[in-house]
């Protein structure tokens, strides 16, 4: 068998008429397809499939059979068409699982490997798009790296659907998120100790040792996501949660902490770890995020209100505010906690 992609859990081939019976599975159960204006008939998955075969040969790429590596099952499709939204055309990476394959982050990794493999093709920019309350869906697209657009009405199965919305990603984007490994605690300590000695955003006075700071991440990593941000290779940012009370009421809440290198800010990283951090922690069940700041009415050289201003750009809100709570370079600094529900 000829395998178009491989992930690590996952195969992906071209489509056959074969699979006409697995596919109905997905694509004529209601359930599956209550976001279309309705389940498919088994002509319709046939043509289904006919529309993928035609694509492979017009652009060498359409909807692919997703199979699970470990059964060798056939659980779904997943691939990039040619979709217009409005006046442009574009790649879209598309995404349908048996519903018994879902919650495992299938999609995610199926579509995420289309991403890849869109990008070694030279494609620039892909998009997703799906109904406004397909949040499953719209998870994936997030958990892809894309971003929410707009909404927009388009044409399904000859019904017009006011409610659909876009999430696109630039693929030239040269930003990657991932997880912290141990041997980039020197880095992260570099990024950390400019506001440790420098700004009152921290309130530690003395720069941790570097085995101090390579315990803390091994601390965090034991429970929580800890993740850093490259750009052209080097990190330019970090975040990561951590437990905010060890009291059982408290296991759905985390605190959050971001620094991103001084040279960086307002470029992006910022978000773009919050996002991933926030998908991470919804997939633990995590559903309360806590972000305390130090506050200053008044910026003066050593805080700025950067980090307020962002975790409400974030979509977090104030919960708290301390007054005079935290002293440094003799001067007394406020604290706020900003919380958001995820
Ligand atoms: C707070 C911090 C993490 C933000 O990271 P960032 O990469 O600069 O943030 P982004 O570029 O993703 O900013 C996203 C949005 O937040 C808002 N924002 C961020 N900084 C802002 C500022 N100084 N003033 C106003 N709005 C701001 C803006 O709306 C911005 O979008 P825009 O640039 O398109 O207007 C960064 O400034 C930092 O590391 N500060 C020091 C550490 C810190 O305070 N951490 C939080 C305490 S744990």
């Amino acid at each position: 068998m000829n395998y178009i992609i491989e992930t690590e859990r996952l195969k992906l081939r071209e489509l056959t008429l074969d699979d006409t019976d697995k596919l109905a599975l997905v694509l004529s159960d209601p359930q599956s397809m209550r976001f279309y204006p309705h389940p498919f008939s088994r002509e319709e998955v046939e043509h289904w499939i006919k529309w993928n075969i035609d694509n492979y040969k017009k652009y060498g790429f359409g909807l692919w059979a997703v199979i699970e590596k470990e059964s060798d099952e056939f659980i779904g499709d997943c691939g990039i068409t040619m979709q217009q939204v409005e006046n442009d055309l574009f790649h879209e990476i598309g995404y349908h699982l048996r519903k018994e394959y879902r919650g495992k982050g299938y999609a995610t990794e199926a579509a995420r490997a289309c991403s890849d493999y869109a990008k070694n093709r030279g494609v620039e920019q892909i998009i997703s798009y799906m109904k406004s309350d397909n949040l499953p869906s719209r998870h994936v697209a997030e958990r892809n790296g894309m971003t929410f657009v707009k909404s927009f009405t388009k044409t399904v199965m000859g019904k017009v659907v006011e409610d659909e919305v876009l999430y696109m990603k630039d693929l030239n984007a040269n930003e990657k998120i991932r997880d912290v490994q141990i041997e980039d605690a020197e880095r992260l300590l570099e990024i950390y100790s400019h506001y440790v000695l420098n700004t009152a955003v921290s309130f530690e006075y003395d720069v941790p040792t570097l085995e101090e700071f390579k315990e803390r991440i091994r601390n965090t990593k034991k429970k929580y996501p800890y993740l850093v941000c490259e750009k052209d290779g080097k990190i330019i940012g970090y975040v990561y949660a951590s437990a905010y009370s060890s009291r059982e009421s408290y296991s759905w809440t985390v605190s959050t902490s971001i620094y991103v290198d001084k040279d960086y800010r307002r470029q992006g990283a910022g978000t773009l770890l919050y996002r991933e951090l926030e998908a991470r922690l919804k997939e633990m069940g995590i559903i309360n995020l806590l972000a305390g700041t130090a506050f200053t009415e008044k910026e003066d050289e050593y805080l700025t209100q950067d980090s307020p201003k962002f975790h409400l750009k974030q979509g977090y809100r104030e919960a708290a505010h301390m007054i005079g709570i935290g002293k440094k370079f003799d001067r007394w600094y406020d604290l706020k906690w900003f919380q958001k529900k995820i």
